[in-house]
């Protein structure tokens, strides 16, 4: 039997050791466990975020979903509050890794500098960095959703997402966007469950995605 929880801070070896495993393709799993421990972590306790735990009834853990009701917000926070953790574990990871820290400044660099420079910042001016402006439908999104591959296929993944759901709209979100590899079947789940494909993009970084959206 599956049930869905908040994922919680003791979730985090057993969730990071899953993530590692499930999408270890990713850019940020070559960070490794300790990077993504802080991120984890921060996911849990920034406010505007989604992070769920899918486990069995012997309490161990199933699938993991990570998103947010309130995106900007959770950025910022995230930013604000773990800026400098995930910053320096970041640096530290790729000074030890040449082959990462290329493809972190071809990739990211730029981008993150301007980052960083937003959060140094917003620090010396005591103000919060700015948000974008806020127009349209409010619009949340999952960002990661991964199972133990023993237990895929059995209803974790969609418990997962049918509990962000639940948690975006009644968070008063109108819908729900994610991006996946195209290179990846989970494109066929969140068919599955709803989701209506709009189109490809680019991510800044240069990564091929498929868009989809759901509508609360
Ligand atoms: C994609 C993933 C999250 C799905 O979780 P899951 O627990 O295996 O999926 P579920 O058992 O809840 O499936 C829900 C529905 O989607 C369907 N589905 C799931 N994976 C599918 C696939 N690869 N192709 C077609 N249908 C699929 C199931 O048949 C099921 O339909 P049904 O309820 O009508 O029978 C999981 O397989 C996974 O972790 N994959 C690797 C990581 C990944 O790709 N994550 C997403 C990108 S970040």
């Amino acid at each position: 039997m599956v049930s869905v929880r908040a994922l919680v801070d003791a979730d985090l070896d057993a969730a990071v050791a899953l993530h590692l495993e499930v999408l270890h393709m990713e850019f940020l799993s070559r960070f490794g466990p300790r990077f993504m421990r802080i991120y984890y972590h921060a996911w849990i306790v920034s406010p505007g975020a989604i992070a769920l735990a899918a486990v069995d009834e012997n309490s161990t853990l199933l699938g993991v979903l990570l998103g947010a009701h309130d995106p900007a917000q959770h950025v910022r926070a995230m930013a604000r509050d773990h800026g400098v953790a995930i910053g320096a574990t970041l640096v530290g990871r790729a000074l030890t890794h040449p082959r990462l820290a290329k493809d972190l400044i071809v990739t990211r660099g730029w981008r993150y500098t301007r980052g960083v420079a937003r959060l140094v910042k917003s620090r010396l001016s005591k103000r919060p960095a700015p948000g974008p402006a806020m127009s349209g439908p409010v619009i949340g999104e999952i960002t990661h959703v991964l199972v133990d591959p023993s237990s895929q296929g059995r209803g974790v993944g969609r418990a997962l997402v049918e509990e962000s759901v639940r948690q975006a709209r009644s968070a008063g979100v109108q819908e729900l966007q994610l991006v996946t590899p195209p290179d990846m079947a989970a494109q066929h789940f969140y068919e599955r469950l709803g989701w209506i494909s709009s189109g490809a993009m680019q991510s800044r970084s240069g990564e091929s995605f498929l868009r989809y959206r759901f509508t609360l």
